[in-house]
């Protein structure tokens, strides 16, 4: 017999709610009139945020979802004979129902990797059709950071991988659905993992961090920004009250809230690591670095516990994924934990 189930689910970090602060600024941004499509004081209010944020003149757009701000910054980096070298793993080649080669019209070349990151030797490995007429030619590397596999590149890696694209004339993009989680993870600026490492234009997601929807496309080689205008409207990626996106932005970036959020799921993921990992049956399979926990399971325990309380099971053999967001409370990561124990009778 099972415990109290958890009060929150675990299946993701977007199945939690908006955080109060979010909800207070999408009321307050509803009183009155503004100009539609991203000419209003708040679009204008994030922009200059987001200049400061990054310490230098960005180009910010804001879109829908994560699907569609990747979509839009990807069609910006290449060309139609070129294609995107990204992990077998990564969001844009298993989660997005084939949406970036239908709006590129090219390949994802994407390349099995054990915890969800690029190597730079990966990258140059693909580099050796450049020139070749018969073979897609790479013309741009996504990386996620956080990764779908909870774990964060280095500045150094990401500095490696980048600088090894741009010296074979591809560009870089950034999906950071989790950019948050994977800030408070370094613990360092944004800037210094983005724009510092050369980072060409990055999704900066909102949505899984406390925001009701929406996420930003941050284009920061103003080469780049005008294509991805016209992008954004064509690929349906324009709200039209754009406000109501920036002013969720705005509530997020104030007081550094948005680190405090993932700072939030980041500790608990970790928390949830230490409880389970002493569990007999439990096998931690990846790093926790932000605010996702993989695990192995007995087999038949699975199901069980997804009954009890709803999870994903993942690449690997019998492989689980918990995600924690800004509202798990502990009490939700101690019941958690109880119940694995209890199922597999440690
Ligand atoms: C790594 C990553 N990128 C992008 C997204 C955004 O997806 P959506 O189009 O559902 O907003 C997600 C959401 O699960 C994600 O995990």
């Amino acid at each position: 017999m099972l415990p109290e189930p958890p009060k929150c689910t675990f299946a993701s970090d977007n199945a939690s709610g908006a955080s109060p602060e979010v909800l207070q600024a999408l009321s307050d941004v509803n009183e009155g009139y503004s100009i539609a499509y991203g000419d209003d004081k708040y679009t204008s209010d994030l922009r200059v945020a987001m200049n400061t944020l990054f310490g230098k003149e960005v180009s910010t757009f804001l879109a829908w979802g994560g699907t569609g701000a990747n979509i839009v910054g990807l069609q910006a980096l290449i060309s139609p004979w070129q294609g995107v070298i990204c992990t077998h793993s990564s969001h844009i080649n298993v989660d997005e129902c084939g949406a970036p080669e239908r709006f590129l019209g090219s390949k994802l070349i994407d390349i099995p990797s054990p915890n969800a990151k690029l190597t730079v030797d990966q990258v140059l490995d693909q580099l050796r059709v450049l020139g070749i007429v018969h073979h897609v030619q790479p013309g741009a590397v996504s990386v996620t950071q956080s990764t779908e596999y909870g774990t964060v590149y280095s500045v150094e890696e990401l500095k490696n991988i980048s600088n090894a694209a741009h010296e074979s004339g591809l560009r870089v993009h950034m999906d950071g659905a989790r950019i948050a989680n994977a800030a408070v993870s370094l613990g360092c600026d944004i800037a210094e993992f983005t724009t510092e490492v050369g980072i060409d234009i990055l999704s900066f997601g909102g949505t899984k961090n406390g925001m009701v929807y929406g996420e930003a496309i941050i284009v920061f080689d103003p080469e780049l920004s005008e294509a991805v205008e016209y992008l954004q409207k064509q690929s349906a990626q324009l709200p039209s009250k754009m406000r109501f996106i920036a002013a969720q932005f705005l509530a997020m970036l104030e007081d550094d809230r948005w680190l405090d959020y993932a700072r939030h799921a980041n500790d608990m993921a970790s928390l949830l690591a230490e409880k389970i990992s002493t569990i007999d049956g439990v096998t931690i399979t990846q790093p926790t670095q932000a605010n996702a926990v993989f695990a192995t399971l007995p087999k038949e325990s699975i199901p069980k516990l997804q009954e009890w309380s709803p999870f994903y099971t993942w690449e690997g053999e019998n492989e689980v994924r918990w995600m924690t967001s800004f509202s798990t409370q502990e009490e939700d990561v101690e019941a958690l934990a109880e119940g694995i124990k209890s199922e597999l009778g440690a």
